[in-house]
Order: structure tokens, then C-alpha cells, then sequence
């Protein structure tokens, strides 16, 4: 990659020099960088305008001179790849070759453990190479486990477009709060969280021949969970087979976990990747991308680019700028298809971006992490990594929950950086230095059953009859402090007894995929007659996308209809008002658009709401509304998590913010929790027994 550089410098060459040297070098590198990407105050601002159209003439003049044949013969190779049917596809995968000793060990070994890289087509083959060789006889199924919802659908829908049928039937998936099975369902697909709430209803999982536990090397909470849960399984269900599937990371650990389950490695296909580094640190990760992405597309032979953000809100606004700024270079570039892809975005959406490009075109994916190992789109040769990614961490000292944008680990970057090698050579564009990679970046990330709060799997543990946790079967235990917290919060929602087994009112809450706090809330307003207006709290509670929106141009307008929803008495109310009146139009599209709701987020509050009536349904509690007044809809959203004002989550992003605030009276947490409060307890307002613990489930990434 000589001559095609730019902005960007190998690692190579200063690496070369001892560490001292690169410090300095580096530290050169920041003090005689013209400022490259973006700035911040305004006359800084300007001077970067006229820069970006200084940069966008010389990526046109750059455009005009380059070397149009030899591009144009690149780009025929690539697409003459791009353009394979299904069944060369099929048959071009990694894996593909080791169809026949693949099921050949499953037969063999009750428990595998299979390593390959990621793109090698362990998720969407090995359960159709299962379901021909027969191990789906006697109405047997095979289930298949994502960390990610947006990984389950899309798997699922590709695998039936795959084997040619209806998603949903032959095919499926099962999510919280949306199943998309049915009887014929042969291959199905689930995220971790839902196979971990199965086992409540099928604690030997009679249903399923083999089960994969997939992606498992991103340790999420549920699939650690699962770990222990299945590998009990195994010892009383020897016709069960159990494949552990993993990207070339920690197999040794799962084997040994296993009781040294043998490993299949499906030898990978890596082309190379050239690794670029900033020579300084970036002021603003998203503008470096959306400048980044331009320059490739103008200098860069054809092939798509994947960009590696930290969010929804970020995403958007890379696609903002990317879309204003193509339009101000106009007709003179190729076609640049832009396309986000993230949890929330609605799933036709996310399917777009396994479209194959057009001829001529060039697109660029806008990712969150799922692209990272989870979601695998060919044809990808440029991979630009800011180095950051949204994690959750839960700090049990202060019972705090946070949500923040941290850097990734040096396992993750070279994740990603492997996306750009999958069908070509690539290139990927760290948009960070090789110094803060080389000494800042940690080697592996943490598994999250060691930093979230680990209320939700406790009390599902217990609704097994897993008592004793301590001694529960972890491959990595979760520190002690977060395991007793967490019995605490149970303690004090009243779903444990003081000897910590379940009581009445846990083994009902056990039955709601929700968190504790908002199981404990659904129970109790049952005894304040306010169940539908809870419900529909609940569901909003549970949307996890923003519910408003405010289009730059139309702030004023946008703040003041979100004022008119306003309820004195708290949030949780008016969240009530936005759904109810949205319901009295009928569910109108037009309603939302005026209001500067998000359709989609109501809609998405609607579905699990469905859920929710229908899970109230099972534990008896019968959906009234209208006879309780605004302080009992208060007082059972008390019961969900007693203090002084009730937030439904405490989260630490720049500062501390309380969300969802409801204001509360004192003598109701004697009400709500008697065995918890003792009157003389709240009249001290200093006093330290206030519950630490808030959180969020963590199935929805
Ligand atoms: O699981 P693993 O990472 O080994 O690979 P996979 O997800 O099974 O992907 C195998 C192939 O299927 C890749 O070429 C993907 O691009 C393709 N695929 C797709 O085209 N559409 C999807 N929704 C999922 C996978
Ligand atoms: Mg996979």
C-alpha cells in the first residue's frame, strides 16, 4: 500500500524505533499536524469548511488523474465475485469442505467445540448441514443461540431465503418479546437471553436435538449463564448434542470448560489486511470517519467500506453528514450507498444491507459492534475502527449502572480490522494511534457477567432451583459484591425470603423477561386496581430507542409538544399520556409525526405491551384500568424500587442522570416493602439503607 497513504502512516515504520522515540515522534506528529479533522470553536469551524472543499477539489482532481484502467479491471474481479448465486455461495464458505467430518465428530462427541473465523459460515450452515443429515427427525429441533436480536433475525431470514422457505415456518427465530416460530419450525434461532428464559418452561430442553451455543467467545451475561446451565444438561441427556461455536478466540478454555470437549477448527481464508494508523489522536472520531469515508471513495479502487461507530444517534449523524456532504460533491464521484445498521433500526432496513451493491456503486455500512463478529457482510475491503464502543458497567459500591462509550480492546480492533480481508486484500483505517494501540488498549474485553448488575440472571437462576449460587458451574465467576447485591435487590423487591429462596411473588416475577424492578411493579398493581396503565408504562419503560424526536431546524416546536405531555406528578405518568393519547388516534402515523414522537418507538412499545398483557395473563392478574387514581399508579410504581423519588434507571453517561423520575411520598415504601422499612428508618433521611441497585436487562443489544 505505498503511494495510496495519505493521512495515515504504517505501523511498520515506527515501530521500528524505541519506545522513547515514538512517544517523542508522536508527540511531533500532534504539534506539526495541520489540524487535520474537524474542530471546535467557530473560527476553527470555518477555516475547516474552506479545508473540506479544498480536500473535496483535490479528491476530484485526484479522481480525474487516477489510473482509470487499472481500477476499472479491480473492480471487474470484484464483482464478478459479488455476483454468485446462493448455492456457489454456499458452496465458497470455509466450511463448506468439512461438511461431511463435521458431522461426522457431532455423531461422535456428545459436546464439540467448533473454532473458525468469523464469515466462515458456522451460524448460517452448520444447522442446515444438521437439519440434512437427519437430526432433525422425530419432530426434533436444532436451536442456535446469537448474543445480538439483530443477529438472530437476520441469520434466520437469510438461512430460509437459503433453504427457500417462509420465515417463520421451517425457519425461525425467537426474541424477547417476539417469537417468530411455529410447529413446523425445524432450525431455530434465539438470543441467548431467550434460550436462558426456556429453560423455565423445558428444563431439559426435550424439544431440541442439538443446540449451538453460538458467538460464544462474546461472553455475553446470558451466554455464560448458559454454559453452566447446558453443560448440566448434557450428564442426563446423552442423545442431546452440544456444539460450542466460537471465533479463533478462548476454544482451549471452552474445551477445558467442557470437560475437554475436542475442538473442529475450520481452517480460515484471511486475506490480508493493511493496518493504518492517525498519526495523532482524533478531536472528533465521527467527523474523522465521515472525512475518512470520502477520501476512500475518491482514491480507493471499488469495493464497500464498513465503519465502525458506537451508536444509533452517532450513526445517524455520520449518515447526515456523509448525505450532505456526496451532494455537495455532486455527480462528479461514483454512487456512494449509505447504510446504517444498528438494534433498533427495523429489520427491512437491516436486510438492505446484505443487498449486493450495483455495478459502478460503492456502499458504505455504518455499524454499531454487531458487525464486529456477529453480522458478516461480503464484499466489505475498507474497515475504518474510531476504537470505541458502547459498553455497560455496573458499579456495585454505588449501585450505579453506566452506559459508556469506552475503548475497544486489541482483540476487538483486530476483529474488526479482519472484516476487510474476507473476499480481497483489504484495508482498515484505525482512526487512532499505533501507540495508544500498542499501550493503551486492553489485550481481551471483560465478560459481562464480571461488570453488569446480575439482577435479572439471579432471580431466573432461582426460578430454576438453582440455590446455591456461589457453587454455580461459571467459567469466569462474577465477583463476589455483585452477586450478593444482586440477592439483596431480590431481598428488597420481596422476591426472595430471608434464607434467599424464591417466594410466591419472585416465582411470578421470574415469569416477566423484564428486569426485577419492573417485574415487582407489573405484580403490584394488582393490588392497586391501575394493571393496563401499568402495563403501558412498563412498555414504554421497555422501549429502548428515544421516544421523541428534534429535527435541528425545528427544536422550539419539537420541546413545546413534548411540554404538553408533561405531567406534574413524574415521567412514568407522562409516558402514560403519550401512549394513551397515541392510542385514543388509533395508533395514527400522523399523530406521532406531529407530536415529534417516534412512530417506531411506539410501535415497538405496542408489540410489548402485547407481550406483557399476555404474560399477566399467566400469573393471574387481570387487566383493569380507569378505578385508580394517579397516586395508586404512583404507589405500585413504588413497589419497583423504593426511595425517595423513584428513577427507573440511574445512569452514568457525561454526568449522573436520573431517568424516568416519579415523585413519591416516604410513607408509602413502608406501604410497598414493609419487611424492608421500618418507620423510624425513613424519618432519618441520611440513613444508609437505600436500595443501590438499579438496572436494565441487557437482551436487547
Ligand atoms: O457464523 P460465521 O461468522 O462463521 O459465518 P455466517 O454468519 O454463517 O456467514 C456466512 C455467509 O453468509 C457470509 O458470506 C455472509 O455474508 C452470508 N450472510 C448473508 O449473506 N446474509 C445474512 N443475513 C447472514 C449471512
Ligand atoms: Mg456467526
Amino acid at each position: 500500500g505505498k503511494g495510496e497513504k495519505g493521512d495515515y502512516v504504517e505501523v511498520d515504520d515506527i515501530e521500528k524505533l524505541p519506545h522513547s522515540e515514538q512517544k517523542k515522534w508522536e508527540q511531533d506528529q500532534i504539534r506539526s499536524a495541520f489540524f487535520k479533522f474537524g474542530a471546535k470553536d467557530s473560527q476553527a469551524q470555518e477555516e475547516y469548511e474552506l479545508l473540506l472543499d479544498e480536500q473535496i477539489d483535490f479528491i476530484q482532481a485526484l479522481q480525474l488523474e487516477g489510473n482509470k484502467e487499472k481500477k476499472e479491471e479491480q473492480e471487474k474481479s470484484e464483482y464478478r465475485k459479488m455476483r454468485m448465486t446462493i448455492e456457489e455461495t454456499k458452496k465458497s464458505l470455509p466450511v463448506y469442505p468439512f461438511r461431511e467430518p463435521l458431522i461426522e465428530a457431532i455423531r461422535n462427541y456428545q459436546i464439540l467445540i467448533v473454532e473458525g473465523e468469523t464469515g466462515s459460515g458456522k451460524t448460517t450452515q452448520i444447522p442446515q448441514y444438521l437439519h440434512e443429515a437427519g437430526f432433525t427427525a422425530d419432530d426434533k429441533k436444532i436451536g442456535c443461540t446469537q448474543p445480538r436480536r439483530v443477529a438472530a433475525m437476520s441469520v434466520a431470514a437469510r438461512v430460509a431465503q437459503e433453504m427457500n422457505v417462509k420465515l417463520g415456518n421451517e425457519v425461525g427465530y425467537s426474541i424477547r418479546f417476539e417469537d417468530c416460530t411455529s410447529d413446523r419450525t425445524v432450525i431455530k434461532y434465539m438470543t441467548d437471553g431467550t434460550l436462558h428464559r426456556e429453560f423455565l418452561s423445558e428444563p431439559d430442553l426435550a424439544s431440541y436435538s442439538v443446540m449451538i451455543i453460538d458467538e460464544a467467545h462474546e461472553r455475553t451475561l446470558h451466554t455464560d449463564i448458559l454454559f453452566g446451565l447446558v453443560k448440566d444438561i448434557t450428564r442426563f441427556r446423552p442423545d442431546l448434542k452440544l456444539l460450542i461455536s466460537s471465533a479463533t478466540l478462548d476454544a482451549e478454555k471452552f474445551s477445558k470448560f467442557f470437560d475437554d470437549a475436542p475442538i473442529f477448527r475450520i481452517p480460515g481464508r484471511r486475506f490480508p489486511v493493511d493496518i493504518y494508523y492517525t498519526k495523532a489522536p482524533e478531536a472528533d472520531y465521527v467527523d474523522a470517519c465521515v472525512v475518512s469515508v470520502l477520501q476512500i471513495h475518491a482514491t480507493q479502487p471499488l469495493g464497500d467500506i464498513l465503519v465502525f461507530l458506537t451508536g444509533q444517534e452517532e450513526i445517524e449523524t455520520c449518515v447526515e453528514m456523509l448525505q450532505e456532504r456526496t451532494k455537495k460533491i455532486g455527480k462528479k464521484l461514483k454512487e456512494l450507498i449509505i447504510l446504517p445498521v444498528y438494534a433498533n433500526l427495523p429489520s427491512d432496513m437491516q436486510a438492505k444491507i446484505f443487498d449486493p451493491t450495483p455495478e459502478g456503486a460503492r456502499k458504505v455500512v455504518l455499524a454499531t459492534n454487531i458487525a464486529e463478529t456477529s453480522l458478516t457482510i461480503d464484499n466489505i475491503i475498507y474497515v475504518i475502527d474510531p476504537g470505541f464502543a458502547k459498553q455497560n458497567n455496573f458499579n456495585s459500591k454505588t449501585g450505579m449502572e453506566s452506559l459508556m462509550v469506552v475503548p475497544i480492546s486489541k482483540a476487538s480492533a483486530n476483529q474488526r480490522a479482519g472484516r476487510a480481508g474476507r473476499v480481497a486484500p483489504g484495508k482498515c483505517f484505525r482512526l487512532y494511534t499505533a501507540w495508544a494501540y500498542k499501550y493503551e488498549l486492553e489485550e481481551n474485553t471483560t465478560p459481562e457477567i464480571q461488570r453488569i448488575n446480575l439482577g435479572n440472571a439471579v432471580l431466573t437462576l432461582k426460578a430454576l432451583g438453582i440455590n446455591d449460587l456461589i457453587h454455580f458451574d461459571f467459567l469466569d465467576p462474577p465477583p463476589h459484591e455483585t452477586l450478593v447485591l444482586a440477592l439483596e435487590q431480590l431481598y428488597a423487591l420481596g422476591a426472595l425470603n430471608h434464607h434467599g429462596e424464591l417466594t410466591k411473588a419472585g416465582r411470578r416475577m421470574a415469569e416477566f423477561p423484564t428486569d426485577p424492578m419492573l417485574a415487582k411493579m407489573l405484580l403490584a398493581s394488582e393490588k392497586y386496581k391501575c394493571s393496563e396503565e401499568i402495563v403501558t408504562i412498563a412498555a414504554m419503560l421497555s422501549v429502548n430507542s428515544s421516544i421523541f424526536y428534534r429535527p435541528k431546524d425545528k427544536i422550539i416546536h419539537a420541546d413545546t409538544a413534548r411540554k404538553n405531555f408533561f405531567h406534574p406528578k413524574g415521567d412514568h405518568l407522562t409516558l402514560m399520556n403519550i401512549y394513551n393519547q397515541w392510542a385514543e388516534t388509533e395508533h395514527s402515523v400522523q399523530w406521532c409525526y406531529e407530536n415529534f414522537v417516534q412512530y417506531r418507538s411506539m410501535k415497538r412499545a405496542r408489540d410489548v405491551r402485547e407481550q406483557l398483557a399476555s404474560l399477566m395473563d399467566r400469573v393471574e392478574i387481570e387487566m383493569i384500568s380507569g378505578v385508580s387514581d394517579d397516586t395508586s399508579i404512583r404507589k405500585a410504581i413504588t413497589a419497583e424500587l423504593p426511595r425517595w423519588v423513584i428513577y427507573h434507571e440511574l445512569v452514568f453517561t457525561s454526568k449522573e442522570f436520573m431517568r424516568q423520575v416519579t415523585e413519591i411520598e416516604s410513607k408509602w415504601l413502608l406501604e410497598v416493602a414493609p419487611h424492608y422499612y421500618k418507620s423510624k428508618e425513613l424519618e432519618d433521611s441520611t440513613n444508609k439503607k437505600m436500595p443501590k441497585t438499579v438496572g436494565k436487562s441487557s437482551d436487547t443489544k
